[in-house]
């Protein structure tokens, strides 16, 4: 899509981690756009991931859940926005093997209602339109010891989180097939960074750390993840936004392999540099406990597209990504503590009153 034109732009799940990334850095550096940051504020949306810009003449924040057909149907028509980056999305696999059901609807359902109302108010008039999907890896399933996983790897998810994502994927590439409508998929591998919600593994670690809690490591801790900076994974739906042709397809990810368990040393080594403890106790409340059922075990990530097509590469190595990560939850304890407590809720409350 073309920078220059003026554009409504919908994010959804902007005040989530990701989303809230993607959301600066769209108001930030284009200020010819209008975004619209839609999401339900769910226990994994927070409002004070974006104060820094809340007051922007370019932003507006709307709540509101994307199953919701009424209501998105109206939204649509009375913004007419150009373009969707979606986002929003039950996100936790453990989650999703308590509560599978929330996941169809949210992810599922909440991508096709998008679609719709997309469809609805462009029809056929779908010049300098596009519907951006936000996915992941984990629709490829499971990779062995070997091998990567490419925009032709069939899809084989296993986990009611990965089947979801994958349905909804599904979707948006027959909306593009049966109706016209343009769109980019983009499966990314595992973030990491500022402002992800202390339930996946670096910030929960970080946090049991910090309160001298146990760290359970699932299983024998020998799972493999590929590790991506969220601001280069910002920087990615940038480049794709802007310079991908329509209907295409991008793996993004970190070239940057790691098994859990060695992961968890180093954040343990860094922790006790930063915090001044002696070297080796936050390893001493490393736990094995019970296995994640169905974990999948390795996810590894073939990111050449990207980088060949649209000359996206990852800015931050792992070791200073980690380390400013670190950082930003030591100076932002207080963001952990309303994360952990539920507390946060109290700013939208503040902000915005009962609606
Ligand atoms: P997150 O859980 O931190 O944020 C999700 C956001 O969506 C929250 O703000 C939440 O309030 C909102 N939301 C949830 N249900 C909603 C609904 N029904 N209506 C409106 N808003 C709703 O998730 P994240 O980690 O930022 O992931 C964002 C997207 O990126 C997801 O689609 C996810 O599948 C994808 N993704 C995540 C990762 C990762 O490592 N976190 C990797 C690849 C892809
Ligand atoms: P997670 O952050 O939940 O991301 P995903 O499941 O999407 O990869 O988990 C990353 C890896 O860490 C995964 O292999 C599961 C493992 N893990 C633990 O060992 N203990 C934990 O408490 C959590 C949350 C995850």
């Amino acid at each position: 899509m073309s920078e220059t034109e003026a554009k409504n732009i919908l994010i959804t799940g902007g005040a989530g981690f990701i989303g809230s990334h993607v959301v600066r850095r769209f108001v930030k550096n284009y200020s010819n756009y209008h975004i619209f940051n839609l999401d339900a504020l769910t226990y994994a949306g927070n409002l004070e991931n974006l104060i820094d810009i809340e007051s922007y003449d370019n932003y507006t924040f709307l709540k509101g859940n994307i199953s919701d057909e009424d209501f998105i149907n109206k939204l649509f028509l009375k913004y007419k926005f150009d373009a969707v980056i979606h986002l929003a999305a039950e996100s936790h696999v453990d989650r999703s093997i308590t509560d599978p059901l929330l996941f169809a609807k949210t992810n599922i359902l909440g991508t096709m209602v998008l679609l719709n109302a997309f469809k609805n108010i462009w029809q056929d008039a779908w010049s300098n339109k596009l519907f951006f999907h936000v996915s992941t890896d984990e629709v490829y399933g499971t990779l062995g010891d070997v091998g990567l996983f490419k925009e032709t790897t069939p899809y084989d998810p296993n986990s009611p989180y990965s089947a979801s994502k994958a349905s909804s994927d599904h979707f948006v590439r027959a909306y593009g097939e049966t109706y016209d409508m343009p769109y980019v998929i983009s499966n990314c591998s595992n973030n990491y960074g500022e402002n992800q919600f202390p339930e996946k593994l670096i910030p929960l670690f970080i946090n049991n750390i910090l309160n001298n809690k146990p760290l359970p490591v699932y299983g024998d801790g020998n799972y493999t993840r590929d590790w991506l900076y969220v601001q280069d994974h910002a920087c990615a739906i940038d480049s794709i936004f802007h310079n991908s042709e329509n209907n295409e397809t991008y793996n993004v990810g970190g070239f940057n392999e790691w098994k859990n368990i060695d992961l968890v040393k180093l954040l343990c080594k860094k922790m006790d540099e930063k915090l001044s403890r002696p070297i080796g106790s936050s390893e001493e409340l490393i736990t094995y406990v019970k296995d994640r059922a169905g974990h999948d075990l390795r996810y590894a990530i073939d990111a050449n597209k990207i980088k060949n097509d649209l000359n996206w590469y990852p800015s931050v190595n792992f070791e200073e990504g980690l380390s400013k990560t670190i950082d930003w939850y030591l100076s932002n304890k207080e963001w952990l503590d309303n994360a952990s407590s539920g507390k946060y809720k109290d700013y939208y409350l503040a902000q915005y009153g009962n609606k």
